[in-house]
């Protein structure tokens, strides 16, 4: 199989590096392009991440002497070398949405992993296994950018996909109200304990911007299409607090949920075991096989135990029980970088090719 060409601008930072990680070693992507700011253009990629590689794998042989190319000033020729990118810059809110619609208007799909987008109404923010319906808006989005081949698709925020691919199977029995704990790692702020002294035995209950985004973004997945954009589900209500904690990887969520019609236990993790998404119909190469793992061990998951489950795509789920003021609640984990961020995007990735909507120039 003739592989994509594929981009990463941001390729030098902590979700970057994943990115490159993963490229590395695909089935149908082959990394031609790492582009990020001026204080790595023109570099080669291990003197660009020399002092700040931050994953235990070591840097891929491969990818050492790429030379790394300017994200802002070199669009127009990244966009000619490649068939898409993934998106991975850390900038304003409003210098990511101009830079990532400047390659679209290139014509080159952008897949991100930033937050910049994931409001604008005809660009979908996809988990596969979710809600791979809301491609649809790519075709409105086009028309209004006056494209044809290019766009931008996005992935949710870290902190979620740890719940909402648990809740998710659940919706049918009228999921009405969930309040959600999160304890997300120092990964998520671009951070190693090297980096961020400060983390070690300490935590921080405040994450910026993090609570809203727990609260608001899965009623976007939830949502449906129509005319064009998305529209956002009205329930369940969500409240949330997030905390940071001294773990390296690893979001975990304590989740209490209650519905208008009260499944058995029984029935939830026959949902559970059950579920699979178009990721795994479609046998997607980073799609893990089973996307929700339950636990009946009482001391599982665990971060430590857990986190690599799958490849770091799989979602853990364990100590399902009555609660007294909700109807059930229960733990949760993912992989932030994994899951959360690099690997959800690649595998994002994966459905826009496998569904048509990346082509090969
Ligand atoms: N870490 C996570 O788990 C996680 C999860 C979900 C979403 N995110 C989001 O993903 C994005 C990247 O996060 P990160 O943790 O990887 O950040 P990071 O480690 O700080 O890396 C930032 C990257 O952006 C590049 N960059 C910064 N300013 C730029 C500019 N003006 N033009 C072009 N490139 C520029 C940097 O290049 P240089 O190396 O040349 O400076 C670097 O490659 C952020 O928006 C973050 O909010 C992170």
């Amino acid at each position: 199989m003739e592989k994509y060409r594929v981009g990463v601008i941001g390729g030098t930072g902590m979700v970057g590096q994943r990115f490159i990680t993963l490229l590395t070693q695909h089935p149908w992507f082959d990394l031609t392009v790492i582009a990020a700011s001026c204080r790595s253009a023109g570099k080669t990629y291990e003197e660009a991440v020399r002092a700040h590689w931050a994953l235990d794998t070591p840097l891929p042989e491969q990818v050492k002497n790429m030379r790394v190319l300017n994200a802002d000033t070199d669009v127009a020729r990244i966009a000619q070398q490649v068939d898409f990118i993934f998106s991975a810059v850390d900038m304003k809110k409003e210098e990511i949405q101009a830079l990532e619609e400047a390659y679209a208007r290139h014509e080159c799909p952008v897949i991100s992993n930033n937050s910049a987008h994931r409001w604008t109404p005809d660009v979908p923010m996809i988990v596969p296994e979710i809600n791979p319906e809301h491609l649809h808006v790519i075709e409105a989005q086009r028309k209004r950018l006056g494209i044809q081949r290019g766009f931008i698709a996005v992935k949710s925020n870290c902190s979620l996909q740890s719940y909402v691919p648990a809740l998710h199977p659940l919706r049918d029995f009228g999921l009405e109200r969930i309040l959600v704990c999160t304890y997300q790692a120092i990964s998520g702020a671009g951070k190693t304990f090297d980096t961020w002294p400060e983390m070690v035995d300490n935590m921080i209950p405040y994450i910026g911007g993090e609570e809203e985004k727990s609260e608001q973004e899965p009623l976007k997945l939830w949502g449906h299409v129509e005319n064009g954009v998305i529209v956002n589900a009205c329930a369940p209500s969500i409240t949330a607090q997030c905390l940071r904690v001294p773990v390296t990887n690893g979001h975990m969520a304590a989740v209490f949920a209650g519905f208008t019609r009260k499944p058995p236990v029984e029935e939830i993790k026959a949902r559970w075991a059950e579920y699979k998404g178009r990721a795994q119909e479609l046998n997607l190469p980073s799609a893990p096989k089973q996307f929700l793992h339950y636990f009946e061990q009482e001391d599982r998951p665990q971060t430590r135990l857990d986190r690599e489950l799958e490849g770091g795509m799989a979602v853990s789920i364990g100590r399902l029980r009555p609660d007294v003021q909700y109807d059930y609640k229960f733990v949760c984990l993912s992989h932030n970088t994994l899951r959360g961020a690099a690997g959800g995007a690649v595998l994002l990735a994966e459905l826009l090719c496998a569904e048509g909507y990346i082509t090969r120039r």
